[in-house]
């Protein structure tokens, strides 16, 4: 398996075994994409990917690293998910979104998930993650925290996600992840916590 490098750090063995067994198919579309974690996984399975991210360095990134081979199927744009995504009702047979939606305070990621269930077809396939008990160190060992986040824990993070999927039928797996050089464009050098990874197909109930 090729290994693709991101400045967020390894491609959690979780998430591939996730979407390997859900086997995307179709329009896909990557919320957050950065610099293209798993977008290789990505790219095999589905017809085509949509990466979307506000950060147009990453992006170009992200083109730049994939695979000759795999090039013709990755689309990208700028764009910021926490206003209404630009896309039609039911435009991706798949959404996808990892490493993102705790940054952001409760409302905004609660109109996040709207938006990747509204513009999910329906028998899509969602898969995402939500990382929980987050602690980061910089290269004195002293605690970064991000003003902006919620800094959930896995209890308020489950909760969460039950009163948004009140009629889905979801799949959780609880996992760890820990980096302990990560690049210093995150603002951080270690990071560790938890993630719940979550995967549905809309209209399962
Ligand atoms: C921690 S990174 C995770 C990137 C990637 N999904 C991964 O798993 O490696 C969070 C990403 O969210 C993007 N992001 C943050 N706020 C955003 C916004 N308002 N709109 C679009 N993307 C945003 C950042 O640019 C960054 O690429």
């Amino acid at each position: 398996m090729i290994n693709f490098m991101s400045k967020w750090g390894k491609e959690e063995k979780e998430t591939l075994e996730a979407i390997e067994n859900i086997q995307f198919s179709g329009n896909v579309l990557n919320v957050a994409s950065g610099d293209g974690r798993f977008i290789i996984s990505l790219l095999r399975e589905a017809e085509k990917v949509l990466a979307i991210d506000n950060n147009d360095l990453d992006l170009e990134i992200l083109k730049n690293n994939c695979p000759r081979g795999l090039q013709n199927k990755l689309y990208i744009k700028n764009v910021d998910i926490t206003k209404p995504f630009p896309f039609d009702n039911e435009t991706f047979e798949g959404v996808f979104c990892t490493g993102t939606l705790h940054l952001f305070h409760k409302e905004i990621i609660i109109q996040i998930l709207e938006e990747m269930k509204r513009v999910l077809k329906p028998n899509g396939k969602l898969l995402f993650d939500f990382a929980t008990d987050i602690y980061r160190t910089d290269k004195n060992g002293v605690k970064v925290s991000f003003k902006e986040e919620g800094n959930y824990t896995i209890e308020e993070a489950m909760i969460l996600l039950e009163e948004q999927f009140k009629d889905w039928k979801l799949k959780k797996e609880v996992a760890h992840f820990i980096e302990e050089n990560a690049d210093s464009s995150t603002g951080y050098q270690t990071i560790k916590g938890k993630f719940i990874i979550i995967s549905a197909t809309k209209g399962d109930v």
